[in-house]
């Protein structure tokens, strides 16, 4: 219910704010748009048409030990009634949103020290993150600056987005007003490959806060008059000589936007509109600099965009000029009327700047006549500047630190080259298809690259209160165990197996570092991981993780064969899946239908694989990423879960400040439970594996962005067809007419089971693998003609080591269907012999929750589980 709600908040509040474009028609609804006053008890309505929530209203976000707020009647010198009113928090406080869907995203903090009987805000200091990215560290609001709006723009990547505040010792950490809203993705592009002047690629991997958005020659724009909500502020103030400079504008009904790709969402027409100028362009051979200066922080890098637009030629070909960033060049003789070939089209050009270039805390910005020019009018604008600083090496836009308390290693590091010139585009220039494109794709690159969070840690055993006691006892056991780690690999054995790390034997790319193809001497193929060594993750950690993936085995869970940490590499090597993950079978890749028969079985082995981790040897693991992504196929199309591992149960006293209770997970995937209360539990997994059983039935991504609204959640969208009945009618074509119509009926029943709101109305793994056991049955029932019906107590044959599980399936109360299997032909080994006794939980031994009929079912095929 209070899921529903939220997403009914989300529905209301993006509708309520599109910003609409009168000069163009270019228009941006942001798919998430969160907007908070802070400790007002009334909504608030801004004159740009923007709703604010109250506090009541956007209860359901916040998470906090405290129920402070302050507000006063009025105030002077704010810009708006948001500064009125404030929450406090005297401890760690949460503020935590549901994204729909991945890409670049608003954050903007509204600070004001609202006076107060109890608390001086002037004097308080604290920090505010992420999960992933240090926005303020021990900020404080000082007297002289009154109020103050930070904005940041982040990638998100994680289907939660928390913004978290901590007040330092012996102080509170306050917020105004929160707006957490969708920028469109052609914002800020990774695309470094389009002009080449020299490139950097990998902008859309790092974080930004809005240090200076600045509309040359013309007035403040605010939210109201941008397309995007943006601020845009006077560059008056940062002219230095001012009196070289003049402003020059005309009327934004003339600035022509090119047809495809700069669009007002880069800028509005009114930025574009007006320009600084030379001041004395008359003069016959006026020779000088227009300049403009900047504070910057010379620890960071930055994103430097500027703005130009021809507004002041009387015909083309008229107006060539220098730009320089901190006196070098950056673009020499610039031609407005080559790139754009009209006067008053928009064009806005990328600097990165290394942290190490800027000369100490300024950044100089100047325009000024191409020397050696002789023909055309001597003169040189600039319209707009933007100079976003970028998040270093350990995530953080403030403070050396980042959210898990790492320490940034670029901060001093120098070794300055010239400006790297970062390309960009313009309305009539190519790529920007490409860029449209890219952002149809972005969802399927996004889902292979989120593997970030997977990698040696991809899954939380036992959070929760049930799960930690049993993993408690269980990590104590393993590390006093003597078993094995797996085979120990030499480097050279492992580069040698992998053409040295060949670029070309990459199968797949995650945050931790690469996956590769690799060739053992012995023929086998293996999936090499090589962690990135500079990663956090200390070589403790990975030690531990060897010593418990080792242990884990089980016909589907991908097995660790062995791993290698010599000159600090930290690799592991799994057994390689020659069919790739199940995704690719299901949609995107044009391989071969699955049939049905197929697809229960991958369902069936992912369900044994996950029922293994939940309850088996090494039990009260959590996956914490189950998705089609995570589920691989070998050569028999025998399913593996991939991407498990464990978790630090014990964190220690820095994550605990911070945030140790980061929720991860894939969108579109992610427990709604889970979300809300952060409270980790096996049913989380069981929701996951409920989107993907739908996703195996419709042959659908689990989001996609590209469809109407309704339909771009597909476990919404599936739930709702099922509500009416007619899931039928989403279902994979391909499987239309083929699929037994009881078959599908049970699989999904399970499926709309697992996705219950709350994780006690979930069934167990081993409920939703006996629902998939019978779906299986009737599918080959049907396909065969013939079903046999027979009294359960006959065939009931507990195998052994059932006997410690629920029999709950033999009871006669719960009439129940039983199927007589096989033991799964595990590898064997001495050390897991007793990993195979408790992973041979054939259905006979889950016992069943569902109402079926009271007939017990034998298979055709004796060897049910054996496959
Ligand atoms: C702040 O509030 C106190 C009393 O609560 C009052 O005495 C003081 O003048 C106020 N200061 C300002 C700047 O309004
Ligand atoms: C950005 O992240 C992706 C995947 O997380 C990675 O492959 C790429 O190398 C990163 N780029 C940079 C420049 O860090
Ligand atoms: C966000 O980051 C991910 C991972 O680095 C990347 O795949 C994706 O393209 C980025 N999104 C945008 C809009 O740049
Ligand atoms: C904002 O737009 C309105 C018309 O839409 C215009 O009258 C007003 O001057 C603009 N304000 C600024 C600061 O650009
Ligand atoms: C403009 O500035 C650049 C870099 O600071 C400098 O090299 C150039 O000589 C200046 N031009 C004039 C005309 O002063
Ligand atoms: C900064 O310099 C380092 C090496 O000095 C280089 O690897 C990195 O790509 C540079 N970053 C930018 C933004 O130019």
């Amino acid at each position: 219910m209070e899921f529903l709600l939220l997403l009914f908040f989300i529905f209301i509040s993006s509708i309520t704010t599109t910003f609409f474009v009168s000069s163009a028609p270019v228009q941006f609804t942001p798919p998430d748009n969160y907007l908070i006053d802070c400790g007002s008890s009334t909504t608030t309505t801004l004159p740009d048409g923007r709703v604010f929530l109250s506090d009541q209203r956007s209860a359901s976000y916040l998470s906090s030990k405290d129920d402070i707020q302050v507000s006063v009647i009025s105030v002077d010198g704010v810009p708006s009634s948001l500064y009125f009113t404030a929450r406090i928090f005297v401890q760690k406080a949460t503020y935590a949103f549901r994204m729909s869907r991945p890409g670049w995203t608003w954050i903007r903090l509204h600070f004001f020290p609202v006076n107060n009987t109890e608390f001086n805000l002037r004097n308080s200091a604290f920090s505010v993150s992420t999960d992933d990215v240090v926005l303020l560290h021990s900020f404080s609001v000082n007297d002289d600056t009154g109020w103050v709006m930070k904005e940041y723009l982040l990638n998100v990547t994680t289907e939660r987005l928390s913004i978290n505040f901590l007040p330092m010792k012996n102080s509170v950490a306050f917020i105004n007003a929160i707006e957490v809203v969708s920028a469109p993705d052609i914002l800020i592009s990774d695309v470094g490959s389009i002009l080449p002047a020299g490139e950097f690629s990998g902008l859309s991997n790092k974080s930004y806060q809005t240090l200076y958005r600045l509309n040359m020659g013309g007035p403040i724009i605010t939210p109201q008059n941008d397309t995007l909500g943006r601020t845009w502020d006077s560059d008056q103030k940062y002219l230095n000589p001012k009196d070289l400079a003049k402003s020059v504008s005309v009327s934004p009904s003339i600035i022509n936007y090119p047809a495809e790709g700069l669009s007002p969402l880069i800028a509005p027409n009114w930025v574009y509109a007006s320009a600084v100028e030379m001041a004395d362009s008359s003069v016959s051979k006026p020779n000088f600099n227009v300049t403009w200066k900047l504070d910057i922080d010379p620890a960071y890098g930055y994103l430097i965009r500027m703005h130009f637009c021809d507004i002041v030629s009387k015909s083309l070909n008229d107006l060539y000029f220098n730009v320089y960033l901190n006196e070098k060049a950056a673009i020499s003789g610039l031609d407005l009327s080559a790139i754009t070939s009209n006067l008053a089209v928009p064009y806005y050009r990328d600097f990165v700047f290394n942290a190490s270039m800027l000369s100490p805390e300024t950044l100089i910005v100047q325009i000024g006549p191409l020397n050696d020019h002789n023909t055309g009018t001597v003169n040189a604008i600039l319209n707009g500047l933007e100079v976003l600083k970028m998040s270093n090496s350990v995530g953080s836009l403030d403070g050396e630190f980042g959210v898990d308390g790492t320490k940034a290693d670029d901060a001093s590091s120098k070794g300055a080259v010239a400006a790297v010139g970062f390309a960009m585009m313009f309305g009539a220039f190519v790529g920007l298809g490409a860029m449209v494109i890219k952002w149809y794709k972005r969802p399927q690159d996004w889902e292979k690259k989120n593997s970030f969070s997977s990698w040696l840690l991809p899954l939380h055993a036992g959070q929760s209160t049930i799960m930690g006691s049993k993993l408690g006892s269980h990590r104590s056991n393993f590390n006093s165990s003597t078993l094995g780690l797996g085979r120990y690999f030499s480097l050279s054995e492992l580069q040698e197996a992998t053409g040295n790390f060949d670029q070309n034997a990459v199968i797949g790319v995650g945050g931790f570092g690469n996956v590769y193809l690799g060739n053992l001497d012995d023929g086998t193929k293996v999936a090499v991981k090589r962690g990135n060594p500079q990663s956090e993750q200390g070589i403790n950690e990975f030690q531990t993780e060897i010593q418990i993936l080792s242990k884990l085995r089980h016909r589907h869970l991908v097995s660790l064969i062995g791993y290698c940490e010599e000159n600090s590499e930290m690799i592991l090597v799994y057994e390689y899946m020659s069919n790739g993950p199940l995704r690719d079978h299901l949609y995107g890749k044009n391989l071969p239908p699955l049939s049905w028969k197929q697809r229960l079985e991958i369902c069936i082995g992912a369900a044994r694989g996950l029922h293994y981790l939940h309850t088996g040897a090494a039990q009260g693991i959590i996956h914490r990423d189950v998705k089609t992504t995570n589920i691989l196929l070998d050569d028999n199309f025998i399913a593996k879960m991939a991407d498990f591992g464990l978790s630090k149960n014990a964190p220690n006293a820095m994550e605990q400040n911070h945030v140790s209770t980061a929720v991860k997970g894939s969108f579109g995937y992610l427990d709604p439970e889970y979300f809300r209360r952060q409270q980790l539990t096996d049913k989380s997994d069981v929701y996951s594996f409920g989107v993907v059983l739908l996703e195996v039935l419709c042959a659908r991504p689990a989001i996609d962005p590209a469809l109407p609204r309704d339909q771009v959640n597909l476990a919404e969208w599936g739930l709702q067809w099922k509500r009416k009945g007619l899931l039928d009618k989403i279902i994979d074509p391909s499987l239309v007419g083929v699929i037994n119509p009881e078959s599908m009926k049970k699989f999904s029943e399970a499926a709309e089971k697992c996705l219950a709101d709350h994780g006690v109305d979930r069934p167990t793994m081993g409920d939703v693998l006996w629902n998939l056991e019978y779906a299986l049955q009737l599918q080959e029932a049907s396909s065969q003609g013939k079903m046999m019906m027979m009294e359960e107590e006959n065939n009931y044959k507990p195998s052994t080591g059932a006997a410690a599980m629920p029999v709950a399936a033999a009871t006669s109360s719960l009439p129940a269907v039983v199927v007589v299997s096989q033991q799964p032909d595990l590898p064997s080994s001495p050390d897991n012999r007793s990993l195979l006794e408790s992973n041979s939980n054939s259905p006979a031994h889950v016992h069943a929750i569902d109402d079926h009929p009271g007939t017990a079912l034998i298979p055709q095929t004796p060897g049910i589980n054996g496959r």
